[in-house]
């Protein structure tokens, strides 16, 4: 794995490899002493064309707790067109040394175009690309439904083991995701990377948030939560956020009002009763509390949205782990490099 761009490109493989790689970094964050010195020497460049706070702030956070140099590059608002822009970007990356690029931008496939151009020869992690990808994200999610849901529902001996004690099994898993998968890269991240670690997607939308093509996604689509919620019981249930940045100044005419929306498809203490004792609650933030999910449902026992962001600074070390420190200790385990 050279570069992490797209969750439809990873093998059941690399998913899982990235998954153990996520639970060991995860134990060594609630040590004391949380800094390891894995990338020491390297420098990281967090380049963001849109805006972003956890994000962005997870990559720094997990670069550093690497003991790697960041580098945080603000994009936004440059009036260079955006083809130019990236490359002269790149080759002032490349000349100041920069071991690794995270990119954000609001066009879909730029961190691709940076990855394979030859502007730089560096690893290049997708931090979000237009409605397109955002790999780190579906693997935080995958890490967190791990924690709660895997188990028990393979039986053992049934079929080979897909990690290493360190986390759960998805496989049979059923994942709800409900919202605004028109303009939700995260949507598109994560049917792809619970298909291929055997999870049971369902897109919940009204017909105009669902995006031209998702029929041939490797996943199911409902116009119907309550449907979904009653009679398909869902293990979890995870939130889109409506993107009103993305929607034009009218709004688009995407759902007659707000109101409206959150009446069929915002996730609320009632539709939280429909659901099994341990399903799960889950969003990417930042929520629009009051409409796609009420405070209350953000907020109860089944909600694991705190801890989705815990779970995304030990991924994205992870991530970087295995890109940078991967390739000089590509015979070592992560517990003989250190940590
Ligand atoms: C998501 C994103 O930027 O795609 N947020 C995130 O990374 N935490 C989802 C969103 O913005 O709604």
């Amino acid at each position: 794995m050279k570069h992490l761009l797209n969750t439809a490109d990873l093998s059941l493989d690399e998913a899982i490899l990235l998954l153990d790689t996520t639970a060991q970094m995860a134990a060594t964050q609630s040590r004391e002493i949380k800094k390891l010195p894995t990338l020491r020497g390297r420098t990281v460049v967090n380049l963001f064309f849109e805006d972003s706070t956890r994000t962005r702030i997870s990559f720094e956070t997990a670069a550093k707790r690497l003991s790697a140099d960041v580098i945080n590059f603000s994009a936004k608002g440059s009036s260079v067109s955006k083809g130019e822009s990236l490359k002269d970007t790149a080759l002032t990356l490349d000349a100041m040394g920069a071991d690794a690029v995270i990119i954000r931008h609001q066009a879909s496939g730029a961190p691709h175009i940076l990855a394979h151009s030859g502007w730089l020869d560096v690893p290049v992690i997708n931090a979000g690309d237009g409605t397109h990808q955002h790999p780190t994200q579906a693997l935080l999610d995958a890490f967190t439904l791990r924690r709660h849901l895997g188990g028990e529902l393979v039986s053992a001996g049934e079929l080979p083991s897909l990690n290493n004690g360190l986390g759960g099994d998805l496989r049979g898993r059923k994942v709800a995701i409900v919202g605004d998968v028109l303009h939700s890269r995260v949507a598109r991240s994560n049917v792809y990377l619970l298909h291929t670690l055997g999870a049971v997607v369902t897109l919940v939308a009204p017909p105009t948030l669902v995006p031209v093509g998702a029929e041939t996604w490797p996943c199911e689509i409902s116009y119907n939560l309550d449907e979904v919620l009653r009679d398909w019981q869902p293990d979890a249930v995870m939130m889109l956020r409506i993107q009103r940045e993305r929607m034009g100044s009218a709004g688009g005419g995407f759902f007659p009002s707000p109101l409206e929306y959150t009446r069929k498809y915002g996730l609320d203490e009632k539709r939280l009763g429909l659901l099994q004792d341990h399903a799960i609650v889950l969003h990417p933030g930042p929520m629009n509390r009051g409409l796609e999910i009420s405070a209350r449902a953000a907020d109860s026992h089944r909600s694991v949205i705190v801890e989705q962001v815990s779970n995304g600074v030990a991924v994205r070390m992870a991530a970087l782990y295995l890109l940078l420190a991967g390739e000089t200790h590509s015979n070592d385990t992560p517990a003989k490099a250190g940590f």
